[in-house]
């Protein structure tokens, strides 16, 4: 084929599909098949660069950057819009346009009011032009070698009718994931990070180096016309977004048209409730006279027009003052610090608490008592602290220090290495933890009290008849009676459940008390080695390490839970209620038939369930781990097995029936 024949071939091709994925967000094939019709356009470009024409998709990036942008005058000016901060507002408007128009049945369009930055795109003879900024709205900058490296800007239009001349208004944007995406890549890089989508679109947009404009990812949406030439334009605005549409311009899908002020607040509404969904920033709603006989007749005043008004969203940013930062201890006993603001109204609401995350947080922001910060609320999202307005900052302000002690309730706050989150060690005592801690102490692999639900536990807790896990064990069939959903019955019960949990194993006791990531096998573990409570609650961290599957880490939650004379107390208190177990002998303890080696379980067991043989091998000291590798030594095969077992086939590692399995267990 003619090869200037198969390169217009391609660039229609590539052009189409370019519409297909930016325009459409409907891309008909893959994009290795994108990539193979772009490589062959490129290498037949460069092997007769006198065909190559500025409009071909492969001519995108190209310009050398520029010392400073040249001025675009706008011969239609780009003006602003009014604005409206309540449905009032908006009802005045509509009155307004009503009484001029001379009757209230008016169409408008609502479309999202986009959070970028407008620009002007010319159009000659379908072929891209020029770009410019707003600017002043009369005169702006030449930034047609940027527009150009934005995809979802056509280098020329498609379809019928194009004008001569078309100059289509738009917004730049970046969506909210390409910010998040652009941020992570500047931070990987060791590069500054954009405060908002906004502000990254603004910096990249007016790039000196188009190369640089080409790495970010903006879009358009378009939401109008300036100069037109060789076109008889359509009676409505709507139906020329419809055009641009047909003629490959990125137009929002939200745009509607609505009858009348009612339609207006309803589609107002609706958008602001699913403003959080969309991927891009809006501050609000434009609505604009449908008609463009009727904007004519409205015009402008000063340098707004007359027929639209900008309906704004509640602004979600805010400045404001920190009082002070307190503690807050949640239910698990994570520490947050929380900022106590000066009332301010953000977001729709009046604002006093801002969440600062973490220790960490706090610092990388530099918050202090005292200074001025930014605040943001976003729908239904906790308010938080963005940035310090650092020059705003009075003398003497200190930075912040964390607390060494729970505020709740005194106990030591600790913090794990690699960890973000301080918390209280005073799990057992610390009023912000009660509940949760009562909950797991009375949980089947726990204490097992049957009938001791959350619900009983949150009404036991918020009546003042338990505060502890020891309180439990001092609760009378009277006292249960008269709780909600409580008979005489249900009572004697649940005083009998509990008196039956007092007869206990060590391992379930550890378990129970919920120390920070103890879970049932490390709990197992620790009562397996160590025997008895006394010679766990006095090891040092040294010691506890030397438990199988006990880390730093581990060793370090337990140390200091028994160092709270708080836990103590508990402990304590529980024992002299008649909470026991039968202590282990130490040495049998030590020489557990099955220490040191470790099983996996695959299959259907006849016998007992695969908890229970979990159970029974533990027992024996055994560790047993959820998947093989070469550091299993044996797999327990019962009927069916999975996967599992034909790994232990691979690997060579012994596997046992269920009957091999009740030999071992049987000694
Ligand atoms: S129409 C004469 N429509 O808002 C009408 N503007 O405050 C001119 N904007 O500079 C603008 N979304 O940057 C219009 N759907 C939309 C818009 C929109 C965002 C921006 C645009 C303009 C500013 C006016």
């Amino acid at each position: 084929m003619d090869i200037r024949k198969r390169i217009e071939k391609l660039r229609e091709e590539i052009d189409n599909h370019n519409y297909h994925y930016y325009v459409l967000d409907e891309p008909l094939i893959p994009d290795a098949e994108y990539d193979r019709l772009l490589r062959e356009l490129r290498e037949l470009e460069a092997r007769h660069p006198e065909l190559i024409t500025p409009d071909s998709p492969t001519q995108r990036v190209g310009a050398e950057p520029v010392e400073a942008f040249g001025t675009v005058r706008h011969e239609v000016p780009m003006l602003s819009l009014d604005n409206a901060f309540s449905e009032e507002e908006v009802a005045a408007f509509h009155r307004r346009v009503s009484e001029r128009l001379g009757q209230s049945a008016i169409d408008y369009t609502a479309e999202p009011k986009l959070d970028g930055l407008a620009v002007s795109l010319r159009y000659e003879k379908g072929v891209l032009a020029q770009g410019a900024t707003r600017g002043d709205g009369y005169t702006g900058e030449d930034i047609t070698q940027n527009v150009r490296t934005i995809p979802s800007i056509p280098l020329r239009l498609r379809g019928k009718g194009i004008p001569e001349v078309l100059e289509v208004r738009g917004e730049v944007y970046m969506s909210r994931s390409g910010f998040e995406a652009l941020n992570a890549r500047q931070r990987k890089a060791g590069e500054k990070t954009f405060v908002n989508p906004r502000n990254a679109a603004a910096g990249s947009l007016r790039q000196l180096d188009p190369r640089i404009t080409a790495q970010r990812p903006l879009a358009i949406y378009c939401y109008g016309i300036g100069v037109v030439q060789g076109w008889a334009l359509p009676e409505r605005h709507s139906a020329v977004l419809e055009r641009l549409k047909e003629w490959g311009l990125r137009v929002n899908d939200e745009i509607r048209v609505v009858r009348g002020v009612e339609g207006c607040l309803a589609y107002y509404r609706t958008l602001q409730a699913r403003r959080d969904a969309l991927d891009y920033d809006i501050d609000g709603v434009v609505y604009k006279v449908d008609l463009f006989s009727q904007q004519e007749t409205l015009g402008f005043v000063s340098r707004a027009p007359r027929w639209a008004i900008a309906h704004k969203f509640p602004a979600q940013e805010a400045l404001t003052k920190v009082l002070a930062i307190d503690i807050q201890v949640g239910r698990t006993g994570a520490l947050t610090p929380v900022a106590r603001l000066e009332p301010v109204f953000v977001g729709g609401a009046t604002v006093t608490n801002a969440t600062l995350h973490n220790e960490d947080e706090i610092h990388r922001k530099d918050v202090r008592v005292g200074d001025t910060v930014v605040v943001r609320r976003a729908g239904d999202v906790i308010p938080e602290v963005v940035s310090v307005v650092k020059e705003r900052r009075p003398r003497g302000a200190a930075p912040f220090e964390m607390v060494k002690t729970c505020p709740v309730c005194g106990s030591d706050v600790m913090r794990n290495e690699g960890e973000a989150v301080a918390r209280c060690t005073g799990g057992l005592y610390c009023p912000a933890q009660r509940k949760e801690a009562i909950k797991h102490f009375a949980s089947r692999k726990a204490m097992d009290i049957e009938g001791l639900g959350d619900k009983l536990v949150d009404q036991l807790v918020d009546k003042g008849l338990v505060s502890n896990v020891a309180d439990l064990y001092t609760l009378t069939r009277a006292q249960l009676a008269g709780l909600e959903r409580m008979g005489e019955k249900s009572a004697a019960n649940l005083v009998r459940a509990i008196e039956d949990s007092k007869a206990t194993t060590l391992a379930r006791f550890l378990y129970a008390l919920g120390i920070r990531e103890v879970g049932e096998a490390t709990a197992l573990a620790l009562a397996n080695h160590f025997g008895k409570l006394s010679g766990l609650m006095a090891a040092s961290e040294e010691t506890l390490q030397t438990v199988p599957d006990v880390g730093p880490v581990v060793a370090a939650n337990i140390h200091a839970f028994f160092r709270q004379a708080h836990n103590r107390e508990v402990i304590e208190r529980l024992r002299q209620a008649g909470v026991h177990w039968k202590d282990l002998d130490i040495r049998r303890a030590e020489a557990l038939p099955l220490q040191g080696k470790t099983f996996v379980i695959t299959g259907r067991l006849d016998t007992m369930t695969r908890d229970e043989a979990k159970a029974r091998l533990q027992a024996l000291g055994a560790k047993v781990a959820g998947s093989v590798s070469s550091k299993t030594d044996y797999v327990v095969a019962g009927e069916d097995p999975g996967s599992k077992y034909d790994k232990a086939l691979a690997l060579g590692i012994e596997i046992l029936d269920e009957q091999g399995l009740l030999n071992l267990l049987a000694g």
